[in-house]
């Protein structure tokens, strides 16, 4: 889990130094020409990457990885394989389905953290200990990621950003027009929902369409709530689910989707999103990907704060892109991943994706002021670990925590909602 950094050990580093031995011996590969004809050398075939990024500035993202691909590998035909959804809800069944049924993609889309579980990573997928050895990644990725990609010991995916849940957005126009701050905290929040309501417009905006929207928005006022360290042991048994904090998180969800949209159900996060581009409403509780959408989009109207009660803190997920075991295009697989793991693919990624590099050695100025911002957060803040996202929690618990706050965004029983959570932590094996 994000927090706790880990030691390179001996075996590593001579693992390490022998991958570079190897390396050097190693022929070189064809080069393929920048632009104009393709080669007649190089790897060819196909590649399938699958994601469900097919929202603007995720696709712009991915497809500024493709051209670099494509530019190095002219004679490979990449399959883009997507399953819309916001936060992989279509896309992992899917995924999982292929998986089992013997029909894997070569490399798929998954968060760092315990979400590779679901897949049975022994079975179904690559470690890649010895490609994070040969490329030298333990080196530039920060430590604290390490520790979150590894599971069972192994590396099973290539992080390619870090993205932040806890962001509040919000239309810059509609706040100078009422004369109102980024709210610090939750009686400031309050107060501005208030302000906005009395002027007829809609405070917050959210859609719950999906089923993980409600339980991200949540996990961003329990970490406002709990502060980092209690925050943290909601995943590690530490803080029980039955704790007053808890108690006063759900209160203060509630009381917050009282200023909702009325139709949050019937929205997508985008949807909800272009209710600020549109001056439709004023704020908007979502990750940083909204920071590409509204860049795809064009629209630069909008403002950034930490969630209410968050500064400091940096609820924290990253996307990785994985191997299957048995993948079609094995050698056109691993130089997707070392294009992914890459400072060239990275820098042409994150700028549009709305997310910072994984890597530590991104150029700032390649980036915009909210992103710019994020880096200094992540460099500074507590980083905890994203449930809605799959790094806090197995897949399993995940999906019964959000269950229950979609239930709880339009149903608002306190007392059902805390007893069903702390039943899904007992249930995950984590609670007693
Ligand atoms: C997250 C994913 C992000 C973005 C978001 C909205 O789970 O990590 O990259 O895709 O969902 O779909």
């Amino acid at each position: 889990m994000f927090g706790k950094s880990r030691m390179l050990t001996v075996l590593l580093t001579i693992g390490l130094l022998g991958a570079l031995l190897l390396s050097a011996c190693a022929p070189t590969q064809p080069q393929a020409p920048a632009g104009g004809a393709p080669a007649a050398q190089g790897p060819s075939g196909k590649l399938e990457m699958f994601s469900w990024w097919t929202a603007g500035g995720e696709a712009d993202g991915l497809n500024a990885m493709y051209a670099i691909y494509k530019q190095r590998y002219p004679n490979v035909e990449i399959i883009n394989a997507t399953v819309a959804g916001g936060a992989g809800t279509n896309a992992k069944a899917v995924l999982s389905t292929r998986l089992t049924g013997g029909d894997p993609p070569d490399s798929f889309q998954l968060h760092a953290g315990l979400e590779v579980e679901k897949y049975e990573p022994n079975k179904y997928l690559q470690t890649l200990d010895d490609l994070y050895a040969a490329e030298g990644w333990e080196k530039v990725f920060p430590k604290d990621l390490i520790t979150l990609l590894k599971y069972e010991g192994h590396f099973w995916g290539v992080p390619v950003n870090i993205h932040r849940s806890n962001v509040l957005w919000y239309n810059k126009q509609i706040f100078a027009d009422n004369n109102l701050q980024a709210p610090a905290n939750w009686d400031e929040f309050f107060a501005v929902a208030e302000t906005l309501k009395a002027k007829g417009l809609v405070p917050l905006v959210i859609g719950t369409k999906e089923g993980w929207e409600a339980g991200h928005t949540f996990e961003t006022v329990l970490a406002s709530v709990l502060g980092a360290e209690k925050y943290n042991g909601l995943w590690t048994g530490a803080t029980p689910w039955t704790d007053p904090k808890v108690t006063e998180a759900l209160e203060v969800f509630k009381k917050i989707m009282t200023y909702a949209n009325a139709d949050h159900a019937a929205l997508t996060w985008s949807d909800a999103a272009q209710y600020l581009v549109d001056g439709k409403g004023a704020m908007h509780i979502m990750g940083d990907w909204t920071d590409g959408w509204f860049t795809s989009k064009g629209y630069t109207g909008y403002g950034w704060a930490p969630v209410p009660g968050t500064k400091g803190i940096f609820v924290a997920l990253s996307d990785s892109f994985a191997a299957a075991k048995g993948a079609r295009n094995q050698e056109n697989l691993m130089n997707w991943l070392k294009l992914a793991g890459s400072k060239e693919g990275q820098e042409a990624f994150n700028p549009k994706k709305g997310s910072i590099c994984a890597r530590t050695d991104c150029d700032p100025k390649l980036f915009n002021a909210y992103l710019q911002s994020a880096m200094e957060d992540w460099s500074r803040d507590a980083i905890v670990p994203s449930v809605a996202h799959g790094a806090a929690a197995i897949e399993k618990w995940a999906t019964v925590y959000k269950d229950i706050l979609t239930t709880f965004a339009t149903k608002g029983d306190v007392a059902a909602a805390q007893a069903a959570l702390q039943q899904a932590c007992v249930d995950s094996g984590v609670c007693k």
